[in-house]
């Protein structure tokens, strides 16, 4: 099975980014460790601040893997290209934030990406990873 975290714009400031929202571990620690705990799946990770890229990347992997983790970062509240980038592949991709969007500010409070993704799961930590992963695994089997 092969599954790709996809990671929007300013997550590779994980943490040093708003530690109080976003806690302290980065991201390339974490991973690590969820590497470690699904050894038995083929886990890849690409981070892009820049929303072509991520689109591309979905492209790349939207017709052959298993599934997508995805944080579109802000780009969740206003890309309608990922939108449809995540329509137009078959691979299911589940949408995922560290923080509870909904207890946030308003805008944070609108997904683009929500319709076009199989779920979302937010407001974990960083277990919001895991969860979307072990969701993804639920669906193969
Ligand atoms: C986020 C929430 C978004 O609103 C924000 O723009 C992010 C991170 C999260 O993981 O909680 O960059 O996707």
């Amino acid at each position: 099975m092969k599954i790709l975290i996809l990671n929007g714009p300013n997550l590779n400031l994980l943490g040093r980014r708003e530690p109080d929202v976003y806690g302290n571990e980065g991201f390339d620690t974490y991973f690590q460790s969820i590497a470690k705990r699904f050894s038995d799946i083929e886990l890849e990770y690409f981070q892009s601040n820049h929303e072509g890229d991520l689109i591309d990347k979905i492209h790349d992997v939207g017709f052959s893997y298993d599934g997508i983790v995805f944080n579109a970062g802000a780009y969740t509240h206003t890309s309608i290209a990922l939108h449809d980038a995540i329509k137009a592949v078959k691979t299911p991709v589940v949408e995922v934030h560290i923080s509870n969007v909904m207890s946030r500010e308003q805008f944070r409070h609108t997904s683009m990406i929500a319709p076009a993704c199989k779920g979302t799961i937010a407001g974990f930590g960083l277990d919001s990873y895991r969860l979307a992963i072990e969701a993804i695994i639920g669906m193969n089997n």
